[in-house]
């Protein structure tokens, strides 16, 4: 795909977002790792975080950032492309603003953040915006310190091939399929990247990532009330395939 390329979805993507925002403010963010994916009360992933210092990748609203300040983090780094989100974000951390650097731009980019310094980058619900992969992970290892984490969730890619039509749940698209597309889940322009869970391991190995965990657990609910099948995200369709991965890695020591 050529530059010009790449820059126009990303232009096409932030106008979206800027416009959408508030409908998202704090949807998917810290303890939650995406729909039906366990909590990380329960997974532990990030351990003991007071007094480091975190970057987070596509932080939207702010929301996981707050999570991270209220653990006591000494110092809150934030990436993202929406102005709107950035605002949103800023406000919500108003308390916190003598350690919070926010810059806004596409996570394909090096921002000119300091490398070789973040003790945890992570990013919850953003990554699959990437029109880049190989190089936002590059930008990624470059911030991290030798030892750091990096930590991230997005919705897994079995999850858009599968729907739900005459009462069952039918494969509609090639799991083999990767590439930049138009969500179906949006009726404005999103060009999200298809990438199969086995690209996203393989292009962390290549930067140098350690793999330390891959989550595909699914948490159901206690229901009540019956669950519609047919919306994105269904208590149906999670109980057959997980809407959530995380993935948890380091940068080796040397
Ligand atoms: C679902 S929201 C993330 C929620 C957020 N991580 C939280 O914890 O509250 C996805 C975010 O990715 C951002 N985004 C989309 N494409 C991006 C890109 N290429 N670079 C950086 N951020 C991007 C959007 O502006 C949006 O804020």
């Amino acid at each position: 795909m050529s530059i010009t390329t790449q820059e126009e979805f990303i232009q096409s993507n932030k106008k979206s977002w800027d416009e959408v925002a508030p409908r998202f403010f704090g949807r998917t963010a810290l303890p939650t790792f995406g729909p039906f994916a366990p909590l990380e009360s329960d997974l532990n992933l990030f351990g003991e975080v007071a007094n480091l210092r975190v970057l987070d990748i596509g932080c939207g609203s702010g929301h996981s950032l707050e999570y991270m300040a209220s653990r006591g983090v000494s110092e809150l780094w934030g990436i993202d492309l929406s102005d709107t989100q950035l605002e949103a974000a800023r406000n919500l951390l108003k308390a916190n603003e003598s350690i919070l650097k926010l810059f806004q731009g596409p996570m394909e980019n090096d921002h000119g953040l300091p490398h070789h310094y973040f003790d945890v980058v992570y990013s919850i619900y953003a990554i699959g915006w990437t029109v880049d992969l190989r190089q936002t992970l590059h930008n990624v290892f470059n911030y991290l310190k030798p030892g750091g984490v990096f930590i991230f969730s997005w919705e897994h890619p079995l999850h858009n091939r599968i729907k739900y039509e005459n009462d069952s749940f039918v494969v509609k698209k090639s799991y083999h399929e990767e590439g930049i597309h138009q969500s179906e889940a949006w009726n404005i322009p999103a060009m999200m990247n298809q990438m199969k869970l086995s690209t996203y391991i393989n292009e962390l190995i290549q930067t140098g990532f350690q793999i330390e965990r891959v989550v595909e657990d699914v948490v159901i609910p206690e229901q009540t009330e019956p669950d519609n099948p047919m919306r994105w995200y269904s208590l149906e369709k999670a109980a057959l395939i997980p809407p959530t991965f995380i993935i948890k890695c380091s940068k080796p020591q040397k």
